[in-house]
């Protein structure tokens, strides 16, 4: 009776905070919650919270593609991009850094690229915070080491068809293409994401650049910025609350659009603090480059022919 009362008991808290889909629902005690939920805050103002404004050069915040999920808790959202489970990942193997990533490593990277800016100090508060309230995400989940790839388990359980299905699609896109991903842009997306990709108040900007000649958006080394990866996000996520409405075609097609317009290059010295600074630099790749053209090179594509003129450098 006792046994089967300890069972009962164990199996109700269970299901009350390792609910698929959810943030558990108390933070740790004392100082460990305090850094959770500091790293929450920061998830949700990246741009803007004195921690890590320095370290961001666009004007997304992790939460910008993190998404919220039922609890409005950033990456508490399924699928690409999700942090549940995340921490039980890591240390992982990344192919391209070459080197064995810790969730902070992963993070910084999400800065260098999907953020614009510079990898924060692996000491610092910010990135303890981060990893902090990212690991709290997995709280009673078994660790499980990724020795594939720096991923975790939630954000790669895709709907059916996964990534790699958009690049035969994309593989073969002319400039129709792009006049039908515009289309589908002003159509679908405008109204949150601005005429120009600038963002909309609370919606985030997609490119370009403001008045003052800031960039706005994730830059040519992001996730994102992959026609593949970025039209799977889309077809899952956008437009917001109508995940999975669009086909096929539509969210390929509007990411072609989106991602042949002007962005940031992604060069990876240049997210990187001096030596001094920024100490150890957990990767055996030293030199990455990437360009709006290098990116639709990749799937064999040529950008100027994709947009009809040669706008983009
Ligand atoms: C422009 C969109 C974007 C922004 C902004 C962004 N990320 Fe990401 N992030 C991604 C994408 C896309 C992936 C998944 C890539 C993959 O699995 O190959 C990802 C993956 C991750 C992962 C690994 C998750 C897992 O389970 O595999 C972590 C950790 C992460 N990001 C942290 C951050 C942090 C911290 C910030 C803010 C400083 C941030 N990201 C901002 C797009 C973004
Ligand atoms: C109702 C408003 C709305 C519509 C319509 C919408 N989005 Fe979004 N989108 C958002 C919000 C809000 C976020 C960020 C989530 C957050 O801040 O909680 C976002 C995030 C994004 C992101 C990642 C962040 C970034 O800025 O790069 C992409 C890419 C994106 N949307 C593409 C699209 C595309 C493509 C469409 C049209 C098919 C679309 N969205 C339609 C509101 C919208």
């Amino acid at each position: 009776m006792k046994i089967l009362l300890k069972v009962l008991v164990v199996g109700l808290f269970g299901i009350s905070y390792l609910n698929a889909g959810l943030a558990p629902k108390v933070y740790p005690q004392g100082a460990v919650g305090e850094m959770v939920k500091l790293g929450e805050q920061i998830a949700l103002h990246t741009d803007t919270h004195p921690l890590t404004k320095d370290f961001v050069g666009n004007k997304l915040n992790c939460a910008s593609c993190h998404l919220k999920g039922e609890d409005e808790k950033p990456g508490t959202a399924d699928g690409l991009t999700s942090w549940l489970d995340t921490a039980t990942s890591f240390p992982a193997w990344s192919k391209r850094e070459q080197s064995v990533q810790t969730l902070q490593d992963r993070s910084n990277n999400c800065f260098m690229r999907s953020m614009n800016g510079k990898r924060l100090v692996i000491d610092s508060k910010a990135s303890i915070a981060i990893a902090s309230y990212i690991t709290w995400l997995s709280t009673g989940k078994p660790i499980s080491m990724n020795a594939k790839g720096p991923w975790g388990p939630t954000n790669t359980k895709l709907w059916p068809k996964g990534i790699k299905h958009f690049k035969p699609i994309q593989k073969t896109a002319t400039h129709a293409n792009y006049v039908n991903g515009e289309k589908v842009y002003k159509t679908k997306c405008v109204m949150c994401h601005g005429q120009d990709g600038e963002g909309i108040a609370v919606f985030p900007p997609l490119w370009g650049k403001n008045a003052k000649g800031e960039w706005l958006s994730y830059n040519t080394g992001a996730g994102m910025s992959k026609l593949d990866k970025g039209a799977a996000y889309v077809k899952l996520k956008m437009p917001l609350n109508q995940g999975g409405t669009l086909s096929d075609k539509e969210a390929a097609d509007v990411m072609l659009f989106i991602n042949a317009q002007e962005r940031a290059d992604f060069d990876l010295a240049k997210g990187l603090l001096p030596k001094e600074e920024m100490g150890y630099y957990n990767s055996n790749v030293l030199k990455e480059k990437h360009t709006v053209r290098s990116n639709f090179k990749a799937l064999g594509l040529n950008v100027d022919v994709i947009r009809g003129d040669k706008k983009i450098k």
